[in-house]
């Protein structure tokens, strides 16, 4: 039993929390809390070039990830995702140093993976017997998946018009579903609302510490990828934000640790939205620290219809404190970009990916990116998930009796 967290702390207040403990949000402020590590002494048990054994998998940052027992480690392989260059992808949008983190390769289909592994994982680690998490949808099927994998109960709230995908998976893998009339946000109320009666543990994005841990992993595999050498821009499809702020850690951690290159620079850390769904936009185009709760929230990127993030003010933060900006794009204009990414490199990128391609088109286009920068785009999760969303380009239409019944002959 071994772990190099000290303990945790107000993302907002400071005040410090006991490790080894089950937390929610900070009990002074209701703000989110964030796992702190004695980096001095990881320094000194860990080096940059153990990597090259280590397991390939987001387990390979094992000493700085707070489950204590390996044995505890609840795993399907998720990260260690590939960075793959993309020369027809940048040629099309006037860059010359492009990059694809594909995150559609995760178990489940997408990056929720990573954070829901860390979560369960250290649910095993605390005893946690039942879980409820309200989703967007992907981060449901992923908490359901590694509940399934840990012989841990679980409840999914979901948006009733998710993805079929999402709906399925979680069922699939046994958790019990709630199909909700509205938003992730009043998903949220109810898990809310009921956990305490229900004896559920409440996983909510940022609600607990250790998703975003898992979630940080991807800084730490950027870094690596790069030869400890940061790229000049990451756009990251921002809902809840957790991913963005997870990076941001990772290279406070990094550096800290001195593992980046000297004169490596943060990269500019760019939170893509959906016109649809916006509040992170509109407030830093306000010069606002906080979100306004964004009215009749609407997107295909499902994982983008998040009307009110708890992790507003650290977003916000992360891309001030890197020259970052924020940026909607059109449900129109992500699924172009998907497609494009699609018919150009092979990868067919969720609508959350392709708005990050519509939004590097953009920002060269306003000359806020350099065609020269080195720019790595995150695609979230697998086009695969998404079949309504592309089906509105691609409707099949039935040609005869027999193709009804994917061509079994039909009786007649
Ligand atoms: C595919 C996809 N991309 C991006 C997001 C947004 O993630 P985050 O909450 O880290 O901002 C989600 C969330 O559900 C998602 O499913
Ligand atoms: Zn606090």
């Amino acid at each position: 039993m071994t772990t190099n967290v000290t303990h945790l702390e107000c993302s907002q207040c400071g005040t410090r929390f006991e490790a080894g403990l089950a937390h929610n949000l900070c009990t002074a402020c209701n703000s989110p809390l964030l796992v702190r590590y004695d980096l001095d002494r990881v320094r000194e048990s860990w080096s940059r070039d153990s990597l090259a054994t280590a397991s390939s998998n987001m387990w390979r940052y094992a000493p700085v990830l707070p489950v204590a027992d390996p044995a505890h480690v609840v795993t399907l392989g998720e990260g260690w995702t590939p960075m793959l260059r993309t020369p027809n992808l940048a040629k099309r949008l006037g860059a010359s140093n492009l990059w694809v983190k594909d995150e559609g390769l995760n178990p489940t289909g997408s990056f929720k993976a990573r954070g829901l592994a860390c979560a369960i994982s250290m649910c095993r680690e605390l005893g946690i017997t039942s879980v409820a998490i309200p989703s967007a949808g992907n981060a449901g099927g992923a908490c359901a998946t590694y509940a399934a994998a840990a012989g841990i109960e679980s409840h999914v709230f979901m948006p009733r018009d998710v993805p079929h995908s999402n709906f399925v998976e979680c069922c699939a893998v046994g958790a019990k579903v709630t199909l909700v009339d509205g938003l992730i946000s009043d998903c949220g109320r109810i898990v809310a609302e009921r956990k305490a009666a229900e004896g559920w543990f409440e996983i909510s994005t940022l609600k607990e510490p250790y998703r975003i841990e898992g979630k940080k992993t991807m800084g730490y595999e950027v870094a690596e990828q790069f030869g400890w050498d940061l790229p000049d821009a990451i756009l990251y499809p921002a809902g809840g934000g957790v991913g963005l702020i997870g990076m941001w850690k990772a290279f406070d951690e990094l550096e800290a640790m001195g593992w980046l290159i000297s004169g490596s620079k943060r990269p500019k850390m760019i939170a893509v939205q959906a016109e649809g769904c916006q509040p992170v936009v509109e407030a830093w185009k306000a010069g606002k620290d906080r979100v306004e709760f964004f009215k009749n929230a609407a997107t295909v990127a499902s994982g983008l219809r998040v009307p009110k993030p708890l992790g507003d003010a650290l977003m916000i933060r992360a891309m001030r404190e890197t020259g970052g900006t924020a940026i909607g794009i059109s449900d129109a204009d992500m699924l172009d970009g998907a497609l494009e990414c699609a018919q150009t490199e092979g990868i067919f990128a969720a609508p959350e990916g392709g708005a990050c391609v519509a939004a590097v088109r953009q920002l060269l286009a306003s000359g806020y990116l350099k065609p020269e920068e080195r720019i790595v785009i995150f695609n979230t999760g697998t086009g695969l998930k998404y079949m309504e969303a592309f089906s509105t380009r691609f409707a099949r239409v039935a040609g005869a009796e027999a193709d009804k019944l994917g061509g079994l002959i039909t009786p007649r």
